[in-house]
């Protein structure tokens, strides 16, 4: 039986029964089966796709297109999951127009549950917009990776009592203006805890520890391919940098030695066609 899909109130339901949800970034068709078949609650399409997928620096280059583009693709892979679409760089903080125009594009053209976007009090009114439109949106505070250059790079955030205040007032903020749920980046583990009890929706972690109301994880490090960095929070689960390689190395080298392909993959032509060939062949 197909798995049946999570909705807003589902993830609600496993807040308030404390059940934490279980969710990963995916960019393509086959990682989004892979993360439906091993039941994540969620799965966010990412702008990480620009350094995951495209090998830029940083998120800051994304395009809309690349976004919608991958998560039509993560929306095949995973029909019966809740996925959330990333609004990339530029594609809301212009205008409030341009910010529901674009969340209204992953609904319409990728089919998604939920949009997210990053940032705290400078975005509520793209938030308060997107909602009122009639769309689930999703906000990301901590380290926002399109602000990094502000921040002064991939560091932690809110780690003194003054910037830790002023998450907590954002995510108060974010709540009242209609996200659904809010993510929580690289903030110490106390922080988030304060936010997940004083906040009625969920707050989910990355990097901000284990008392959130559920965990998200970049594919790229769970599996263990993401080489550029490693940040402090990320558990890689497999090496499959080293694996692929090897594979690589593997069919390479037997190639080069003349044992591959071999005889078992290889098509058989059809009964006494390869005589009838060679007679052909004599005749012309
Ligand atoms: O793009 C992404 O994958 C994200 C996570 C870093 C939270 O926004």
């Amino acid at each position: 039986m197909a798995k049946q899909k999570r909705s807003r109130l589902d993830l609600q339901k496993m807040k308030d029964e404390k059940q934490p949800a279980v969710w990963i970034t995916a960019y393509d068709f086959w990682t989004a089966q892979f993360a439906e078949k091993a039941g994540m609650d969620m799965i966010l399409v990412g702008d990480s796709l620009g350094m995951c997928i495209y090998g830029y620096e940083g998120t800051v280059p994304v395009t809309m297109a690349q976004c919608i583009y991958h998560s039509e693709a993560v929306r095949r892979g995973a029909p019966n999951t809740f996925v959330i679409g990333d609004m990339p760089f530029l594609s809301y903080q212009v205008s409030i127009p341009d910010a529901v125009q674009n969340a209204g594009r992953f609904f319409k053209e990728a089919r998604v549950d939920a949009v997210k976007l990053e940032g705290g009090q400078r975005v509520v009114p793209q938030i308060k917009a997107i909602a009122d439109g009639g769309m689930l949106v999703m906000g990301h505070i901590g380290l926002t990776p399109q602000s990094s250059g502000q921040l002064g790079g991939f560091k932690a955030q809110g780690r003194t009592a003054e910037t830790a205040k002023e998450l907590i007032d954002d995510a108060l903020l974010i709540q009242e203006a209609g996200a659904f749920a809010l993510l929580v980046e690289a903030v110490p583990p106390e922080v988030c805890e304060i936010m997940k009890n004083r906040l009625k929706i969920p707050v989910y972690s990355i990097g901000a520890g284990i008392h959130a109301d559920g965990q998200l994880m970049i594919c790229s490090d769970v599996l263990g391919i993401f080489q550029a960095f490693t940040p402090k929070f990320v558990k890689k689960y497999e090496n499959l940098a080293q694996k692929t390689t090897d594979a690589f190395l593997k069919y390479a080298e037997e190639v080069r030695k003349g044992e591959f392909p071999a005889p078992e993959h290889a098509y058989k032509m059809v009964d006494g066609e390869l005589p009838r060939l060679e007679a052909l062949l004599k005749h012309s």
